[in-house]
């Protein structure tokens, strides 16, 4: 399969690129930046993904794109640019997926665009734990920067018959995130309480497991648009509480727990129900915290 990955210089992209390489895949990376270490046979071409003639030219000739390319948090740059970038450059590489005849779309998007991972304020779900049926109320740019592109997605999945798939994943524990990762490692082992009511994590490489997966899924004969949304998460979170109990400390009473089954199997089972993922895709995380003990 020949797959062209936009952000594949950046801290997931770098892991996605890997394992698709590894899997006897034809690679090309489109990024501002070259990737500071890819595998032999990788390619590379860069592009400023904002500007839509550029996005045109680099991006085609390709089975399957995976759109990893964004400003990732609402934190460094101003939140006109990160709703700017994000939203442009999601727009022309839907375009040119279009009119490059490039048939799949495999959207890096984020737990965020629910409206309950980066938030500036703290909703109630209307119930637990949070699927992707859950309406999604983000409001802060970078949040609706990823639920808009997951519109943009759907819509051309939709007009044009494009293939869309949303990867909603959770924080991704990089090396970028080393130092924090270590101090919350600590914590957890230390039986602190640790902020908040989610404590969910993924590792880059079950990240790069579930856009390998995507590519190669089957979407049943006969579904119209052909686009399904996926929340992907560790199995487990790092919280030293239950989850439940996490959540009753933030809502009172606690929300609708659809699924009690869900909570009794595993009490640390994450807030963002991964099982559609498992079902419809086989994806498997693989990773937990206590992998990350010795990090
Ligand atoms: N880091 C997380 O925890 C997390 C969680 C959920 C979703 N995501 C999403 O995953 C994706 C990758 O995130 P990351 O943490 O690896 O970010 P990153 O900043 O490490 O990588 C992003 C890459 O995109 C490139 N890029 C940015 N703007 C570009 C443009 N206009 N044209 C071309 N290239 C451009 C950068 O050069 C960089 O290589 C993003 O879409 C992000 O929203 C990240």
């Amino acid at each position: 399969m020949r797959v062209l990955i936009t952000g594949g210089s950046g801290a997931i992209g770098h892991h996605v690129v890997r394992e698709m390489a590894a899997h006897g895949h034809e690679v090309v990376v489109v990024d501002r930046q070259q990737p500071s270490c890819a595998p032999a046979g990788v390619s590379f071409r860069c592009c400023d993904l904002t500007d839509l003639e550029a996005a045109l030219a680099a991006v085609r000739d390709a089975d399957v794109i995976f759109h990893l390319a964004a400003i990732p948090n609402p934190y460094r740059d101003p939140w006109e640019r990160v709703l700017a970038v994000n939203v442009v450059s999601a727009f022309n590489v839907l375009e040119a997926a279009r009119r490059n005849g490039v048939g799949r779309v495999v959207y890096a998007s984020s737990e965020s665009a629910s409206g309950f991972g980066i938030h500036q304020v703290e909703l109630r779900p209307l119930y637990i734990p949070i699927d992707e049926e859950h309406p999604c109320w983000p409001h802060e740019s970078y949040g609706l920067s990823k639920l808009f592109g997951e519109v943009m997605l759907a819509n051309y999945a939709r007009a044009y018959g494009l293939e869309g798939m949303a990867l909603r994943y959770v924080w991704v524990w990089t090396e970028r995130d080393r130092a924090a990762v270590r101090e919350l490692i600590r914590a957890r082992l230390a039986g602190e309480p640790i902020a908040g009511w989610s404590g969910t994590y993924i590792a880059p490489e079950d990240v790069a497991q579930a856009f390998r997966l995507a590519a190669a899924y089957s979407f049943p004969p006969g579904q119209e648009p052909r686009f399904e949304a996926f929340y992907l998460a560790a199995e487990d979170t790092v919280l030293t509480q239950p989850t439940l109990d996490a959540l009753r400390r933030h809502f009172d009473p606690l929300p609708e727990i659809r699924d009690p089954q869900y909570f009794e199997a595993n009490p640390f089972a994450p807030a963002f129900d991964t099982r559609k993922a498992q079902r419809v895709l086989g994806w498997r995380p693989t990773k937990t915290w206590r992998d990350y003990v010795d990090w």
